[in-house]
């Protein structure tokens, strides 16, 4: 591909790579993004055999698939392209090594490519429906609605699967008919590059263009529009996120923005709902089932577990088991879902005796969720991918920590020297922001945690880093006494099968 603004033709269709779109006599194809995936990575590398598994890692980065479904992909893209029915083919599929895009690619000139269309009736898109019944967020939802009535751009942040799409999709329902052209609904999840945000967002509101920057047509329809437009999931691409909001903020004073993000966008402006986890009944309390089902993240698991194990009920009994099983889940409800789903295997106390691994048990998501929700793993994957070398080492470390730390500890054990303490408060900062850390003010002074599923996630990668004995000892010296005489939590038991060999701690950036 020549380069990757340039709007590219073969045969009667066009390419739009910024856009992420294919036209056909102006029109868009329907295709699936997989599909669109697939052949975008063949147009890359036109004339060249592209490996199934090269084409599969691209594809589906964060799940595993086999190769029959990537063949029902490349049938639907075949079909939506009309390959092989005339004389015009344009994906070849080299028996026993991969596939190819064979037909002539043709890069278009300025002058050739049509000029911004605007279809200025088009309404945005349906809504996506509320998957679920929405538990324990009627207080966040008039919060969030009514804020957005006074702030033009507000960002609901949180950590992965604390239910900020869920509730962002039952914001823009709840708020559809105060704007006179609705709410449009971007969700940048499956958006893999920067430059394609602005082809989403396009999309979304009908703007059809085949330009290479769709960012003028989308301004010169936002002009004329009072509506909401929601940008979900920004975190992986939030750089272009918060540049593409104040952009259009900046020139269209009728619309509003809520995005949702695992890290605030940092734009000029925003103002952050940091979302809560549901709500868990003291460790202390005594109660009984009726008085804990006021406590949403017992709601949701006992619902969650009675569709799992249909012969499931509360009893006054089973109440500390659940708090307890919620509270380890840090009431996130993805991850309570998740557990409520086992329940027809472990039972009730199997699951609980089980959770020290909720690792390696949360992995039986619905079919239908998005990869990265299918297992607590892949959820905290995508958090891990997207952080910077200095912090995912940092993250490890820190996985040390049972309890709370406060800065001076947490540079004990992630690094070597005597870094600057305000470097390391600028990437416990970091962390926060992304909601892998929490922060309370203790006399004045700031105490970090680790979520557990955080901790355990990051207790893991320690391990996989060979460094999980040094960092404890550090940890352990840190407090004044010997590591290897101190009992040992359940997760920092995962490390006594760390490698045996001890290197030393390993710069930062490695
Ligand atoms: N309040 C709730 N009541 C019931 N189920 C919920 C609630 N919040 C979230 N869920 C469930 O948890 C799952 C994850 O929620 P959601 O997608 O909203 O999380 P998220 O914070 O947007 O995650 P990510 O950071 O990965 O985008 C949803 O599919 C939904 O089933
Ligand atoms: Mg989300």
């Amino acid at each position: 591909m020549t380069s990757s603004d340039n709007v590219l033709q073969f045969g009667p269709f066009r390419l739009l790579p910024q856009a992420r779109m294919l036209l056909k006599g102006g029109e868009p194809v329907r295709l699936g993004s997989r599909a669109r995936e697939i052949l975008f990575f063949l147009v890359e590398r036109a004339g060249r055999i592209v490996k199934k598994n090269e084409l599969i890692k691209r594809v589906w980065p964060d799940t595993v698939v086999e190769e029959g479904t990537l063949r029902v992909h490349i049938a639907a893209l075949r079909k939506a392209l009309d390959d092989g029915k005339g004389a015009m083919r344009y994906i070849e599929n080299v028996t026993g090594h991969g596939y190819r895009f064979v037909a002539p690619l043709s890069a278009l000139t300025h002058a050739e490519v049509q000029p911004v269309q605007v279809e200025p009736n088009l309404q945005p898109p349906a809504l996506p429906s509320t998957p679920v019944r929405l538990i324990g967020r009627m207080q966040a939802l008039e919060t969030l609605s009514s804020r957005l009535q006074e702030q033009r751009f507000m960002t609901v942040a949180g950590p992965g699967g604390i239910g900020k799409t869920s509730l962002a999709i039952a914001t823009a329902h709840y708020l559809q008919s105060s704007y006179e052209h609705g709410v449009c609904f971007v969700d940048l999840g499956s958006v893999s590059t920067s430059a394609a945000i602005s082809g989403a967002l396009a999309a979304a509101l009908g703007v059809a263009s085949d330009t290479s920057n769709p960012v003028p047509g989308i301004l010169r329809l936002l002009t004329h529009r009072r509506m909401l437009i929601v940008l979900d999931n920004c975190e992986h691409v939030i750089e272009t996120a918060a540049v593409l909001a104040q952009t259009v903020l900046g020139a269209a004073a009728n619309v509003r923005i809520l995005a949702t993000s695992r890290e605030p966008l940092r734009a000029m402006n925003e103002s952050v709902f940091r979302l809560a986890p549901l709500e868990i009944p003291p460790s202390s309390a005594v109660m009984t089932a009726a008085e804990a089902l006021e406590f949403s993240a017992v709601q949701l698991f006992v619902e969650r577990a009675m569709a799992s194990a249909h012969l499931f009920e509360l009893n006054d009994a089973d109440v500390p088991v659940v708090a307890d099983i919620c509270r380890k889940l840090d009431g996130l409800p993805l991850a309570i879902e998740l557990a409520a789903t086992r329940m027809d295997v472990f039972g009730l106390r199997g699951l609980a005796a089980r959770l020290h691994d909720c690792l390696g048990i949360l992995t039986r998501g619905h079919r239908t969720a998005i990869p990265r929700h299918r297992t607590l793993r892949a959820t905290l994957d995508w958090s891990y991918a997207i952080l910077p070398r200095a912090e995912q080492v940092a993250l490890c470390r820190l996985s040390v920590f049972a309890g709370s730390f406060d800065a001076a500890a947490a540079r004990m054990v992630i690094t070597n020297d005597e870094a600057d303490l305000e470097d390391v408060v600028d990437l416990l900062t970091d962390l926060v922001s992304k909601s892998l850390l929490t922060v309370r003010i203790n006399e004045d002074q700031a105490v970090y945690q680790l979520l557990g599923t955080s901790r355990a996630y990051a207790m893991e990668k320690l391990q996989a880093r060979d460094e999980c004995n040094e960092v404890r000892e550090r940890h352990a010296r840190s407090r004044g006494f010997d590591a290897t005489s101190a009992p040992l939590s359940a997760a920092d038991w995962l490390c006594q099968s760390a490698a045996n060999a001890r290197r030393p701690l390993a710069d930062m950036s490695t």
